[in-house]
């Protein structure tokens, strides 16, 4: 088969991912920071490792205040509900995934935040935009790296720096689509709060991703439980990362994040980005061909990520998919792609779109695969 869904999750994962999730679950699969006896050491080393191992890889000089979550959902739920009280107002953006829009959604419900919602202009938001949204009660800036519909890529290191010169809110990054493929560096980009997952980009495994929290942000537990240390508190740790990790940690997720890690650093962030772009290109280059397929997003830029949402004429998105899924046997997700405000935006609401999304093991002859399939798609139609 050939998968092209890799902005819903890569696959396959580098070998060395698998090994090794395997071999040091094997050798070392106790209960991190619960027991003192030589496995559990060894279970906590690897963690703690991991964690030094991410903050280095994000520009942080403070492995504690990268703590693990589940992925980025979970990550975007802890800091909205952990730091925006009653009142607050939040300048947020089209752009988003369900995964920011809905938790701000509930808040705007629960809490009465006031939600700002941001268009781009040539698929960024303009500094300028934001600087004139924000006003006293401004508790967050809330904006997506890229999009995960047109791979949109936002400047957010301008975006960083003209909030910490001109307001105290905090700056919040969904680094869902991006981390593991464009350079993040949290400290230099003025970044409070950053949300990752592990089984995108960064080629680790599903059930594992990240928040990275600044110094600057007072942000509350949104659940409490065990932390394996300070038992006798009755409530819970202030102190990062144990604020924000209840429970047993999902040691086999981290052995994968880590390996995964590792993958990036020996291929090179830019030589994925190339491989990518040169297969997105490669697609780009038919599709453009044929008048009965209409792209999105300014899907010709090479500035983006390696995503291309397209539609063939006379056939829903669903349809087109299947097709591709049953006949040919090529995997690409349509519809909605969890981000309604995007495709509104686009004029693709409600049905939405195709979305193809190669990465970093696909190859030309996939490509070729899926473009072989177009054609015969668009001459049966
Ligand atoms: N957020 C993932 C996607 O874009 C699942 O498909």
């Amino acid at each position: 088969m050939v998968y092209l869904d890799n902005s819903a999750t890569t696959f396959p994962k580098p070998d060395k991912v698998y090994e090794k999730m395997d071999t040091l679950y094997r050798e070392a699969g106790a209960s991190p920071g619960r027991g003192g006896y030589n496995l559990e050491r060894k279970a906590s080393l690897i963690v703690e490792r991991a964690r030094a191992s991410l903050a280095d890889f994000l520009g942080s000089s403070r492995p504690e205040n990268v703590v693990f979550t589940m992925n980025a959902t979970d990550a975007l739920n802890m800091a909205f509900q952990g730091v925006l009280k009653e009142g607050d107002e939040v300048i947020t953006t089209v752009l988003e995934h369900n995964s920011v829009s809905r938790p701000l959604n509930v808040l705007a419900k629960k809490k009465k935040i006031k939600i700002t919602r941001l268009e781009p202009e040539n698929g960024k938001i303009k500094v300028e935009d934001i600087k004139k949204a924000l006003s006293r009660k401004t508790k967050m800036v809330a904006i997506t790296h890229a999009s995960n519909v047109t791979g949109w890529i936002e400047p957010i290191f301008e975006i960083g720096r003209m909030i910490r010169d001109h307001s105290n809110a905090y700056f919040l990054v969904d680094a869902a689509q991006t981390a593991g493929l464009l350079p993040i560096k949290v400290e230099e980009m003025a970044i409070d709060l950053l949300a990752f997952t592990g089984h995108k980009a960064l080629y680790g495994p599903s059930g594992i991703g990240g928040l990275f929290v600044s110094e600057r942000v007072f942000i509350e537990p949104f659940r409490a439980g065990g932390s394996g240390r300070d038992s006798e508190n009755e409530f819970y740790p202030e102190k990062l990362p144990e604020k924000l990790e209840a429970g047993t940690q999902n040691l086999l997720g981290i052995i994968g994040l880590e390996a995964g890690l590792d993958f990036i650093r020996q291929t090179g962030m830019e030589n994925i980005r190339r491989k990518e772009e040169e297969l997105k290109q490669s697609l780009l280059e038919e599709l453009r061909r044929h008048d009965k397929i209409k792209l999105y997003g300014d899907s010709d830029s090479s500035e983006g990520l390696a995503i291309i949402c397209f539609n063939i004429e006379n056939l829903s998105p669903e349809e087109s998919a299947s097709i591709l899924d049953s006949e040919f046997d090529i995997a690409v997700r349509a519809g909605l792609h969890c981000a309604p405000y995007l495709h509104k935006l686009l004029r693709t609401f409600p049905q939405g779109a195709v979305r193809v999304s190669p990465g970093f093991f696909n190859t030309q002859d996939e490509i070729k695969a899926l473009i072989e399939a177009v054609r015969i798609i668009l001459k049966k139609i």
